[in-house]
């Protein structure tokens, strides 16, 4: 039997080239050697985004595409909305029960979030996500979840909540192990650390070649290469990183004439962009493919959620037994 995974996107919009060397490259490759289950985090999203919903309806559907365009096979993989499933919820307060709240303020990635999004004061439901999180993991006892760096805490909170339950009361919960991904973090196109939505400095997905061409003309490389003749140093350059990321096979001799200033970096620039649209090409077709076939994206959503359902359902109903809150 194969070893099932569930990994995920908050649906906050559309996904980016962060996403997509992080994670959705991995997802494509790993839907054949396991069970691949792909969460829809629309609750999770609802922590940073509760007063504007109908933005994350739209996001369903984005999310949703961008991962079947990177080439996931819905006969494969399994889509879940995550507000549609009872489990999620129900297992959500059980956990809630076992974790402190001192516990979830220490949480790394949880005090970085809190700061970036502006935070002073938390709301119970963004500072217990991961407590959700765990629920999203488990409902269906996933043996892994592929993950970043910045998810680890959550995967060791979920490991600590799944022992401290099974161990309360006799459950046998798949205790969760992460994979770690092995690409580093795509800095942004104004060379901040990390490509992100709300930091502007992204490339999407879904971007056609012109709006992907303008965003790399413009993006930032070396700034102290004030002209063609002297040499740059691509450790600092951005383009660079990207080269590595999307045209390895080119980026040596890149990094070289760049160092020796054979190369500018309106040339260097042009060999960047024509290789990010041969690798977009098809992910671009299949996306537009699914624009136009909205009713498919639902009827993949539907049906994975309904099955994830009918798994969590069965799950749900023996852990209730176990913990003597089934009346006989
Ligand atoms: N926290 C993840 C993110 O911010 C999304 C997510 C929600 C997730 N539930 C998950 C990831 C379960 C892995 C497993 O992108």
């Amino acid at each position: 039997m194969k070893k099932r995974i569930l990994t995920g996107d908050r649906t906050t919009g559309k996904l980016h080239l962060g996403h997509y060397a992080g994670s959705l490259i991995s997802r494509a490759q790993l839907q054949d050697e396991y069970e691949e289950f792909i969460l829809l985090a629309d609750v999770q999203a609802l922590t940073t985004h509760f007063n504007n919903p109908e933005l994350i309806n739209g996001s369903i559907y984005d999310v949703a595409m961008d991962n079947l365009s990177v080439g996931l096979d819905p006969e494969k993989v399994t889509f879940i909305q995550q507000s549609m499933i009872p489990a999620i919820a129900e297992l959500t307060i059980f956990y809630s029960m076992l974790v402190t709240v001192n516990q979830l303020g220490h949480n790394p990635t949880i005090k970085t979030e809190a700061k970036n999004y502006g935070y002073k004061e938390l709301t119970y439901g963004f500072l217990g996500y991961p407590v959700s999180q765990t629920a999203d993991i488990t409902f269906c006892n996933a043996d892994l979840v592929p993950v970043g760096e910045d998810q680890i805490p959550h995967i060791e909170l979920a490991r600590k909540i799944v022992r401290k339950f099974n161990d309360m009361y006799g459950t046998e919960i798949t205790e969760p192990e992460y994979k770690l991904s092995t690409v580093s973090r795509l800095p942004g196109l104004d060379g901040n650390a990390k490509m992100g939505k709300s930091l502007g400095n992204a490339v999407y997905l879904s971007d056609s070649e012109d709006v992907l061409n303008e965003k790399i003309r413009n993006a930032v490389t070396d700034t102290n290469r004030i002209s063609v003749k002297i040499s740059g140093n691509p450790d600092v350059c951005t383009v660079y990183t990207y080269h590595k990321a999307f045209n390895a096979e080119e980026a040596g001799n890149v990094c070289s004439m760049c160092k020796n200033a054979e190369i500018g970096c309106v040339a260097c620039k042009k060999l960047l962009m024509k290789r990010m649209n041969e690798i977009l090409a098809p992910i671009r077709e299949r996306r537009h493919y699914y624009e136009e076939h909205l009713d498919e994206v639902r009827d993949i959503i539907h049906t994975g959620t309904a099955k994830a359902n009918r798994i969590g359902n069965e799950n749900i109903a023996k852990i209730k037994e176990k913990m003597h809150i089934v009346l006989s």
